[in-house]
Formats: C-alpha cells, sequence, structure tokens
C-alpha cells in the first residue's frame, strides 16, 4: 500500500488536516499540511477550517490544538508520546513553587500539560518567550517548567527577576560545552545554531539562540555554507533534504548524532494512516481545566509576539 498516497486520500474524504512538529521523522512532511515549531503549529490549529487535526508530534502539542479548536476532533497518533519535560511538574509541585513564590505571575512554556496551563497565567514558546515575560511589565515572574529557558530570558531582560522551576529537556542537556568547542575547531567557518532549551553554558557559545524554526529560518537566509545545529535531529534532516532539493549547497551537521527526541521519534506513517482511518487515539480534556488552560494560551495569541 502507497501510504503517503492513502493518508492524503483520507485526509480530503475526512476534510482532515496534518501538523507536524519538525522534530519528527522526516518522511512524514510527505503528508503533512504545516510543518513547524510549536508557536506556528498552534497559529495553524487555532486557524483551521477542518473537521479533524493529526497532530504529528507530542501528547502537549496535540493538547494545545484541543485547547485552541476544542471543537474539532483532535487526534495523536500515538498516545505515549509525551514530552520528558512537560512531566517533571505537576499541580501539586506547581502548587508549592506558588506558594513558596507567592503574588508573583507564572509563565508556563507550552511544553506543559493542559492541567499546568490551567494554573498559570500565561503561556510562551521558546520563539516568543522574553517578549511574553515582557509583557507582564512585573518585577518578579515565575517561569515553568524549563530552567534552561527562564535563564536564557533572564539573560536578555534586566528590568524582570525570572525564578525557574527545575524542569529540563533531558535530550537538548545532552549537548555540551567541549563539543561546542570541538566544532568550532573543526568547522571555523560554521556558526553554531543553539535552542534555548540547552545547557546555559551551552547557549553563551551559540552565534544565533532561536527556536526550532527561527534556527531553520536563519540558516535558509545565511550566505554561509556550513552550519552546526545544536537542537534535535529533525532540524538538520529537514535542513539537508531543502539544501539538496533546492539546490542550496548548503551542509547541516548535528551537534552530536545522538541528539533525538525519543518521543518525537514513535510516531510513523503506519501510526498516522491507522489513527486518521479509524479515527482513534481522540485528545480530550475535562471543561473546567480546557476554560482557564485556554485563557493561558490565548493571552498569549492574543499578545502576537
Ligand atoms: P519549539 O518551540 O522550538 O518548537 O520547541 C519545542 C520543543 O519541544 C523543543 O524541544
Ligand atoms: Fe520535550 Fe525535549 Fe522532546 Fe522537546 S525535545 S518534546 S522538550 S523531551
Amino acid at each position: 500500500m502507497d501510504l503517503i498516497k492513502e493518508i492524503n486520500k483520507l485526509k480530503k474524504e475526512k476534510n482532515a488536516i496534518i501538523l507536524t512538529h519538525c522534530y519528527q521523522n522526516v518522511e512524514i512532511d510527505e503528508v503533512s499540511d504545516f510543518v513547524g515549531d510549536s508557536l506556528y503549529l498552534s497559529k495553524m490549529a487555532s486557524n483551521t477550517n477542518a473537521d479533524i487535526i493529526v497532530f504529528a508530534g507530542v501528547y502537549f502539542m496535540a493538547q494545545s490544538a484541543k485547547l485552541l479548536s476544542p471543537n474539532k476532533k483532535v487526534l495523536l497518533p500515538e498516545m505515549n508520546s509525551g514530552c520528558a519535560m512537560a512531566d517533571m511538574i505537576d499541580v501539586e509541585n506547581l502548587k508549592l513553587f506558588k506558594e513558596k513564590n507567592p503574588n508573583i505571575p507564572v509563565v508556563c512554556y507550552i511544553n506543559s500539560t493542559a492541567e499546568i496551563k490551567a494554573n498559570c497565567d500565561i503561556c510562551c514558546t521558546s520563539s516568543n518567550a522574553i517578549d511574553v515575560v515582557k509583557s507582564l511589565n512585573a518585577p518578579k515572574v515565575l517561569f515553568v517548567p524549563d530552567t534552561y529557558l527562564g535563564k536564557y530570558v533572564q539573560t536578555k531582560l534586566n528590568n524582570v527577576e525570572v525564578i525557574t522551576f527545575n524542569g529540563f529537556c533531558p535530550t537538548h542537556l545532552r549537548i555540551r560545552v567541549d563539543e561546542i568547542s570541538n566544532a568550532r575547531k573543526n568547522y571555523p567557518n560554521a556558526p553554531i545554531l543553539i535552542h534555548p532549551e540547552c545547557h546555559h553554558d551551552v547557549v553563551k557559545l551559540a552565534d544565533f539562540v532561536g527556536s526550532t524554526k527561527e534556527i531553520m529560518e536563519f540558516a535558509k537566509k545565511s550566505d554561509k555554507k556550513q552550519f552546526i545545529i545544536a537542537t534535535e535531529k529533525g532540524v538538520v534532516d529537514r535542513l539537508n533534504r531543502d539544501s539538496k532539493n533546492l539546490g542550496w549547497g548548503k551542509e547541516f551537521i548535528l551537534i552530536d548524532e545522538n541528539i533525538i527526541c525519543p518521543s518525537m521519534k514513535m510516531n510513523s506513517l503506519e501510526k498516522i494512516y491507522d489513527t486518521l482511518l479509524n479515527e482513534k487515539n481522540e485528545i480530550t480534556i475535562a471543561d473546567d481545566v480546557l476554560l482557564s488552560a485556554q485563557k493561558c494560551i490565548k493571552k498569549m495569541l492574543d499578545l502576537n509576539v
């Protein structure tokens, strides 16, 4: 069976779209309507006229799509694809964190469950975290769950104290300072592009820091020919594919071949086909959680940053 053809046929029959994060296996792009980072995909989820959204990403991303399109059917091909960082905080320890730091607005990274979003003031993604924190005009801000994105925001803002929860992304934390120094030695002309989920000592060494989509845009526009990429492998696979197909003559080198998010890679064309055919693995969110979490994420989108 030609899975790509069959999935595209099913999409038409069912008025469905497929939203794909750029850490997914690259062949999934062949059936995708939109491919990008968390912010871009959230915007696409809130604007669509489709009846069904299949989310090729991890659990919190599908939940966010449901928050933004509560009347649509949102399907996740692999229900076990959680985000290790999002799972590091639960409502109980969020409450303790807030009690320890009372009367301070809480910003939550989109890499969090709907239950966490329901208990925070505003959401952000890696591409707009600085602007979201700034928009609060507060002397102190709590930032959950990613301590490293929070610390990165702090380096960009002088007038606010960013107090971070201690979550992290195990995939991005694998990237070490010595790997960056070696890459500099081996590829002296290649800019090093780094995701802000990396350790702050690694982020400090970057030529460019950005979300997955920002990294891809920077690389496309740059007149350099070689690039070191310090984020998940899917970004490098897509950049090298586009360079080959579109004749950019550029080479993208993954800082370390183990920078692979296991949850993102659980998905496959077979699972997408099965999910869409049988309309299974539907995301549901309890009404009380949905309304508060929706407010949190919509506040971010309303800022338009
Ligand atoms: P982006 O906001 O860059 O899409 O990142 C999401 C993510 O999970 C990174 O690990
Ligand atoms: Fe979560 Fe890290 Fe995977 Fe992103 S790369 S989905 S933060 S575990």
